[in-house]
């Protein structure tokens, strides 16, 4: 259900904002420091991978409009980049028209966590599962895990108090009026329930916050 209402919240109501807030026009103040605040998440999970990317395969887990994508391809890996919102993904297409990298990108429509995209070295998921409850997300994470060899980089919100409170108020909204609230996640419970993906462990952990952006990312690294 709730990757149903990503689907369209993605590809009707948030289509324009995302495609501005992921170009270089000219945006608000506050979409200024959240476009900041996810570039620098971006770079930071980029940075994460291995710098040589040659035959290797990268999943873009809700690729969104490709960025990410186009930045791992660039460091020569074979990405498979998928998202739910269909519009997204024929920006993406457009945005990445004469590419040229070492690398290359199939972009595809549908669910990351479909089994028959394959299989994958790295996993990159950047704010695709912050929308989704603990559970769900643990859950998406521990499907992608079988299918992946090396690392699962991937963001949450972290429950701050202002993101808490955010999130009970928008509960106040009649279901209609709400967009998909970000569920804040405290790491304390987040890594709790990790601990049942016996075969990884926890790696490197960064937070980004930058005006209305808070974002965490987390490393999953295989065991040796
Ligand atoms: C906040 S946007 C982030 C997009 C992109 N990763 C970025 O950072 O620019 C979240 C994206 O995740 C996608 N998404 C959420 N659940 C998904 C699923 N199960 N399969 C594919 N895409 C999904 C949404 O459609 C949306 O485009």
């Amino acid at each position: 259900m709730r990757r149903e209402a990503l689907a369209t919240y993605f590809d009707s109501t948030a289509k324009q904002a995302w495609i501005d807030l992921t170009s270089d026009v000219k945006v608000s103040g506050i979409r200024a420091t959240v476009r900041a605040g996810r570039q620098t998440m971006r770079d930071t999970l980029v940075s994460w991978l291995p710098r040589d990317l040659r035959r290797t395969r990268v999943l873009d887990a809700g690729c969104g409009t490709g960025a990410l994508a186009l930045d791992v391809a660039c460091r020569g890996a074979d990405v498979t980049a998928v998202d739910v919102a269909g519009g997204l993904v024929e920006v993406a297409k457009e945005r990445a028209t004469g590419f040229i990298g070492h690398g290359k990108v199939r972009w595809r429509a549908g669910d990351m966590l479909d089994p028959s995209h394959g299989t994958f070295a790295h996993v990159v998921a950047m704010d695709s599962l912050i929308h989704y409850s603990p559970e769900d997300l643990v859950d998406a994470i521990e499907g992608l895990s079988v299918r992946t060899a090396y690392s699962i980089l991937f963001t949450f919100a972290p429950h701050t108090r202002l993101l808490g409170a955010m999130h009970s108020v928008g509960k106040v909204f009649p279901k209609s009026d709400r967009s998909p609230a970000i569920v804040p996640v405290s790491e304390t419970e987040l890594r709790a329930r990790l601990g049942r993906l016996t075969d990884w462990k926890v790696g490197r952990t960064q937070r980004v916050s930058s005006g209305f952006y808070t974002s965490q990312a987390l490393e999953l690294v295989r065991r040796g």
